[in-house]
């Protein structure tokens, strides 16, 4: 099969197409034909070494695609069917042709696979972190990032559950997060002052999406650090932040498959930057590097 595989890590050129073996499904796995894979910030810190990952490595952490075939031990789904999820191993990735994966979810009809592969990693997360927050009806919460794809889930996840939500984003992103059902604040100096100008009441709970530094306005806001979450900033320690990380053992595919229902019933936004054709592997690393994507990048095998 065709993949684009990394056998010395460091810049976006270490991202070479090449012919490899397939992979072959184990008990639990299936082979999955990869239709679509999101391009991701942490993709870009696995690329540059950062993960350690053995060489040579195929990268890429989340998929859409089809059964193409079936391990033992694997019940509720058919060669054929339409799914999303995570590849199993962080070095044999979903930038390839096939990848195998034990933990997926089925694609609704009138979904696409662009839109699902879109949807995994931040639907998973945004759930995850914004279940942390123990949010309830009627409460107003401060996302930031929310114009990316961990922070537009959030937006999505917190107005399905009855909050109020103020959606911090860049100047070109507005208006999709307003979109959203967000009242949208752009980035920038003296952020907690502007939120508090339009937030009549108090804010309960913020959730950091976006790792830019924010902590400090959104921690003000608060008025301390409780119910204060975030799933990017490194400094959360310093700051004594609570920082929540996605792996293997915490991801929730029913968290993926209620926002693709919800895609198909019209009623979810998945913003879609770019596609890429596989080869172009490399490119879609540095577009994501120099940042204004303006929504998910993807590759295409
Ligand atoms: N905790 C975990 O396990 C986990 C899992 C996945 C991802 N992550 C992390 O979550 C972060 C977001 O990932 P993503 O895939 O959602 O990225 P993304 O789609 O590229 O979104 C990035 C968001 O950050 C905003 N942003 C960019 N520059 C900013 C600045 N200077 N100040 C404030 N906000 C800024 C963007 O706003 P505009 O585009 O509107 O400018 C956008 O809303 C990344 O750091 C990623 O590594 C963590």
């Amino acid at each position: 099969m065709r993949a684009s595989v990394i056998t010395s890590f460091g810049t976006a050129d270490a991202l070479h197409e090449a012919h490899v073996d397939m992979p072959v499904p184990g008990r639990g796995q299936v082979l999955a034909k990869v239709r679509a894979a999101g391009v991701n910030p942490a993709e870009l810190i696995a690329r540059s070494g950062g993960f350690n990952l053995p060489a040579p490595a195929i990268i890429g952490f989340e998929f859409a695609g089809t059964v193409a075939a079936i391990g033992d031990d694997v019940s509720g789904v058919e060669v054929g069917d339409r799914i999303a999820g995570w590849p199993d191993s962080f070095s044999q990735g979903s930038y390839a042709e096939f990848t195998l994966s034990s933990n997926y979810t089925t694609i609704p009809e009138g979904v696409t696979f662009e839109q699902a592969a879109a949807t995994v990693i931040g639907a998973d997360n945004a759930a995850r972190g914004l279940a942390l927050l123990g949010p309830r009806p009627g409460e107003t919460i401060v996302i930031t990032g929310a114009s990316g794809a961990l922070g537009g889930a959030a937006v999505q996840f917190a107005r399905l559950q009855g909050l109020e939500v103020i959606g911090i984003a860049g100047r070109f992103s507005l208006e999709y997060v307003e979109s959203l059902g967000a009242t949208a604040i752009e980035y920038g100096d003296h952020l907690a002052d502007r939120v508090r100008a339009v937030t009549p009441g108090k804010i309960d709970a913020a959730l950091d999406t976006a790792g830019k530094g924010l902590l400090p306005a959104l921690i003000e806001l608060r008025g301390g650090t409780e119910r204060v979450v975030t799933l990017a900033d490194m400094a959360a320690s310093r700051y004594g932040v609570a920082f929540s990380a996605g792996h293997p053992g915490n991801r929730d595919s029913r968290h993926v498959r209620e926002a693709l229902e919800h895609i198909a019933a019209g009623e979810w936004r998945t913003r879609i930057g770019h596609t890429f054709p596989l080869s172009q592997a490399a490119e879609a690393h540095r577009t994501l590097e120099a940042g204004r994507t303006g929504g998910k990048l993807l590759l295409i095998p």
